[in-house]
């Protein structure tokens, strides 16, 4: 069916006729003629319909047209003479597919995120999800963008995996097994050499050691999938499904991993300034106040950077109590994160260099014997939303924290290969896909900013 997108219509078209397809948002019938507002999701604002009586079967067409309708309708595009919109469209032709009884639940008032997350099926057709919906569509675009300018590689790592990159076991067993008639060792364990992998599987919770191999080939590879987290997390800031941009680069230590993490976000943020106008005046407005001239601070500002160690020492002068009290050694808290980025530095900060024993495995040994090229982002309202390191590319030191780690060597054998056969320096992190977008539009709450969230006690649709 030949039609035209809203977001394509420019002064040329003014004239002619074209058709365009969409949803009835709103009708004020006027009597002689009504005002019909389309969306058809290109853009937030819709185009303005005319409709004259003149149109045949004028009254049964109008008691058609009720919110949420899906409707073609042929017309000229004419200069507008009201305020709010450049032009109209002058219909003369209207084809109704579906009518759309009272009871839809999305008739034109305000409804709460949490209401709207019980009808995740109808909620892109808000006004919120729809522009939520177009960001993260910019986000993800720029992204591959950001890479593949920079000639990185787009590597397509597994979902399905054996390994547990963070090695924090809150992993999703992925099984075919009869969970009925559970085959079992004779010492009582499940068998799983019955099972469809022949070993336990899960789904993967990083693509980053598959994204290592490929880097320790080909220089610098990013992902950008789904990944998965069995942790109890009922936050606003936590998925158990999320996605996640890793780059990935050889001959790279934990200064080029930061540059990298903060020209991306950079990147990213001036592609939406520059492309969804529309959208973040929406958010600007509606969601919060000030977010366009945030988005470009942080796109201008260079981030403050600074170790682990000097940040304690910044927390423990900051005279504030904590909820969880802080000194060295200690894992950050969400609250710790955003004390440094929001009220301190009122900016991006990249934190290295943390105590070995909070973090993973994989993250390279510092000379000082406690701390770890290890490199997070933290930003004001959000907390981390990148982590990521050097990774440890001396074979013998990172088979001591494999095991230290309670892992077996065994399960990482063609891991530790990639030391033992031309072993590179190399670098990289991951970045939050749904953090960077609460981040992008001011949302409060993740599982707004994803199409269907997945969360403990829900997997619905
Ligand atoms: O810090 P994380 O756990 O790092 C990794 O997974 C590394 N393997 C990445 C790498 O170096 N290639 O996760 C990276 C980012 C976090 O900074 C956060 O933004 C996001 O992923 N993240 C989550 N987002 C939503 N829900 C969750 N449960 C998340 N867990 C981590
Ligand atoms: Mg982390």
């Amino acid at each position: 069916m030949q039609h035209t997108k809203i977001k394509t219509l420019s002064s040329s078209d003014l004239g002619k006729t074209l058709t365009l397809c969409g949803w009835v948002r709103t009708l004020r019938d006027q009597k002689n003629f009504a005002f019909l507002e389309l969306n058809d999701g290109s853009t937030l604002s819709g185009l303005q319909v005319i409709l004259e009586s003149s149109l045949p079967h004028y009254t049964d067409l109008i008691a058609q047209l009720s919110t949420g309708a899906s409707v073609a309708i042929t017309g000229t595009l004419v200069e507008s003479p009201g305020q709010k919109q450049k032009w109209e469209l002058k219909a003369s032709q209207v084809t109704v597919f579906g009518t759309c009884p009272e009871d839809y639940p999305l008739q034109k008032k305000r409804h709460s995120f949490e209401f709207l997350r019980t009808i995740a099926h109808l909620r892109p057709r808000t006004n919120t999800q729809g522009a939520v919906a177009r960001v993260r569509n910019a986000l993800a675009y720029a992204t591959h963008q950001f890479f593949q300018e920079r000639h990185f590689l787009y590597v397509h790592t597994p979902i399905i995996t054996s390994s547990d990159c963070e090695g924090a076991g809150a992993q999703f067993l992925v099984t075919s097994l009869n969970l009925q008639q559970v085959p079992r060792t004779s010492e009582g364990s499940v068998d799983f050499s019955k099972d469809f992998f022949s070993h336990p599987a899960y789904l993967t919770v990083s693509g980053q050691l598959n994204g290592e191999a490929f880097a320790c080939a080909l220089s610098d590879i990013y992902t950008f999938g789904p990944t998965f987290r069995a942790e109890n997390s009922n936050t606003s800031r936590h998925l158990a499904e999320f996605w996640m941009i890793e780059p990935e680069m050889a001959f790279a230590d934990l200064n080029d991993n930061a540059d990298c993490a903060e020209a991306y976000l950079k990147y990213v943020l001036q592609y939406i300034l520059k492309h969804n106008g529309e959208d973040l005046q929406f958010f600007d407005q509606f969601i919060e106040k000030g977010l366009i001239a945030r988005l470009q601070h942080v796109a201008e500002t260079p981030f403050v950077r600074l170790t682990y160690t000097e940040a304690i020492t910044l927390l423990e002068k900051s005279g504030k109590v904590f909820q969880f009290p802080i000194k060295w050694g200690s894992d950050l808290q969400s609250e710790h994160e955003r004390y440094l980025a929001e009220e301190h530095f009122k900016k991006p900060v990249i934190l290295t260099n943390y105590p070995a024993h909070i973090k993973s495995f994989y993250m390279r040994a510092n000379e000082d014997g406690k701390t770890v090229a290890a490199m997070d982002i933290l930003v004001p309202k959000i907390g981390e939303i990148v982590g990521g390191s050097q990774r440890e590319e001396r074979a013998d030191r990172l088979k001591k924290t494999l095991l230290a780690s309670g892992l077996k060597l065994e399960d990482y054998l063609w891991y530790l290969q990639l030391r033992e056969f031309g072993s590179v320096p190399h670098s990289g992190f991951g970045a939050g896909f749904e953090r960077l977008v609460l981040f992008a539009t001011g949302m409060e709450n993740i599982r707004d900013v994803i199409p269907f969230p997945r969360f403990p006690g829900h997997a619905a649709y």
